[in-house]
């Protein structure tokens, strides 16, 4: 091999080191669109991150504990989980934002639509070990949502509010799934209830058709903007959001000042495809949006719990994330190999 080629393979190889390195929150920040919550139970969504990523309660004695990546950057440090809880159970009652900025998730307060099953109203928290998986061979545990879990935060920080533009992932288990309202993820009510057409911005995913649908049966990739799940303008139905059929699915929306998309993927392998990208609904109240900053996980913002849903990663941003980024995001997602234990 002539010494140029042998520089040019050595440059290729350092710059996809440094490619596979880069984490989802890593690429946002290079695009100027940096993430403002960053949650998942099964590994760092930043390349530096050492940080807990979730906290475990056990059954047995209520006693709690954090779990952390292996090594900077890495996967979900699960066997500490199996050992703190042994011949217990256990459930999921934080699930940290790595951004920095304390967005945490815990088990969401009652709303205007209903009061959870657990204590004073409050949602249930996930059982811990009821979505293992592997990320590049390494087992670790997604966050399975029944009817009646849900997580919430309502006092954030850095979350879009009003018209600001925002950019939301999810991977999410693409076989799990309902047509109750709602399994969401992304930005709700701070009240807990429904304020109006306008107030959200998340991620819904499953088969509900109630307000609105994609191409085929289901499920599908919507925005849940309130009081109406969209699969693009046309509340109606949007034959450019297909049934989803994989096991593990990357999720995407985002939105700006009258314009926003949905977009998704394989979450193993290939890119991201867009199935809406356009103007927003010309039904009164979703432009201007009026988001309110509050995130939600499982549930809809005014508290419906009975979706379902199984969630492993996801992000929230500040700005309108081009599409380059997320697609380099969804590459990263397929490099951390996701699949079934
Ligand atoms: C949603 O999917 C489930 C499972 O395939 C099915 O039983 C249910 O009827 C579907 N709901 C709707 C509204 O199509």
């Amino acid at each position: 091999m002539a010494s140029s080629s042998r520089l040019q393979l050595a440059a290729g190889l350092i710059a996809t080191a440094s490619l596979v390195a880069a984490a989802p929150c890593d690429l946002y920040a290079s695009g100027n669109t940096p993430c403002v919550a960053a949650h998942s139970t099964t590994r760092a969504l930043y390349s530096s991150y050492a940080g807990p990523l979730y906290q475990v309660k056990r059954n047995s004695d209520g006693k709690t504990k954090n779990i952390k990546p292996k090594i900077a950057g890495g996967v979900a440090h699960s066997a500490a989980q199996d050992s703190f809880c042994a011949s217990t159970t256990c459930v999921i009652t934080t699930i940290y934002d790595q951004s920095g900025r304390r967005n945490d998730l815990t088990p969401a307060p009652p709303g205007g639509a209903a009061a959870g099953p657990g204590s004073n109203g409050f949602d249930l928290p996930a059982d811990a070990t009821a979505a293992p998986v592997t990320l590049d061979g390494q087992r670790a545990y997604g966050v399975y949502i029944s009817p009646g879990m849900g997580y919430r935060n309502d006092d954030t920080s850095g979350i879009a509010t009003a018209d600001e533009p925002q950019g939301i992932y999810a991977v999410l288990d693409g076989t799990h799934y309902n047509d109750g309202c709602c399994f969401d993820y992304g930005n709700a009510e701070t009240s807990n209830d429904d304020t109006g057409n306008g107030h959200m911005e998340a991620i819904y995913f499953g088969n509900n058709s109630f307000w609105g649908a994609g191409a085929g049966n289901g499920p599908w990739i919507m925005a849940d903007l309130e009081n109406g799940l969209f699969s693009g303008m046309n509340p109606e139905e949007n034959p450019n959001d297909p049934s989803i059929t994989a096991r593990f699915v990357t999720a995407v929306v985002k939105g700006k000042p009258n314009h926003w998309a949905i977009r998704g993927g394989d979450a193993t392998s290939g890119g991201l495809g867009t199935y809406y990208n356009g103007a927003r609904p010309s039904v009164e109240g979703y432009n201007p949006m009026s988001k309110e900053g509050a995130i939600i996980l499982g549930i809809g913002g005014d508290n419906s719990i009975s979706g379902q849903g199984t969630f492993y990663e996801g992000v929230m941003t500040s700005g309108y994330p081009s599409n380059k980024v997320e697609n380099q995001v969804q590459a990263n997602i397929v490099d951390a190999r996701y699949a079934t234990a």
